[in-house]
């Protein structure tokens, strides 16, 4: 698997696959969710909310990830995932994780070639970059696939671009 860290905005992406930064409820929100649903159309929520509703207590659990056509995006298909939120006293870094390992699971599923992951956690909820683009970078390097081919992880700063070049490196 080629991995390359590129500064953009993800709903341009021209890959199989882009992950979105959800959260459990999967009814869009801010952020780079906003962005997906704004520019993917009002079909993605209509997916999102069937599969919702057919989950235990209607939420996804955080470091799980669902797939949805991509409605008018440049991608096939997105997959939601729901990122931990940053906590000083409790280490959700497995979970962080698991979202990226996660998504890229169920991409390959599809039998998607090319992924793109934003910085799950890293804005809203409050995670440090640089710590953010480290776990990126593990759960995507501790996953097998058998399809996936290219993972970008598209950067809306260049502090986030930065921050996952070094961790790339590392
Ligand atoms: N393309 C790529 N990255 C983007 C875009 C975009 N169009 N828009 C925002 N980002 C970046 C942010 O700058 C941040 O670095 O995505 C990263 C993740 O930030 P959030 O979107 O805030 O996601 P997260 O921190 O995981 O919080 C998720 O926020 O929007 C709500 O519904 C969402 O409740 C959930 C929470």
């Amino acid at each position: 698997m080629d991995l390359r860290a590129v500064r953009g905005d993800i709903t341009q992406a021209d890959v199989d696959v882009i992950v979105n930064a959800a959260n459990p409820g999967l009814l869009g929100g801010g952020g780079v969710d906003g962005a997906i649903h704004r520019a993917a159309g009002p079909a993605l929520l209509a997916e999102c909310r069937a599969i919702v509703a057919q989950l235990p207590d209607r939420r996804l659990p955080r470091g799980q990830a669902v797939a949805t056509t991509g409605g008018r995006l440049p991608a096939r298909w997105v997959v939601h995932t729901a990122g931990p939120i940053w906590s000083a006293s409790r280490d959700h870094s497995a979970v962080l994780r698991s979202c990226y390992s996660e998504s890229l699971r169920v991409a390959d599923g599809l039998g998607a070639r090319s992924v793109a992951f934003p910085a799950i956690s890293a804005g809203v909820y409050g995670w440090p970059v640089e710590d953010a683009a480290r776990q990126a970078v593990a759960g995507v390097r501790g996953s097998s696939v058998e399809h996936v081919q290219e993972v970008r992880f598209v950067l809306f700063s260049d502090e986030s671009l930065a921050a996952f070049d070094a961790a790339l490196i590392g």
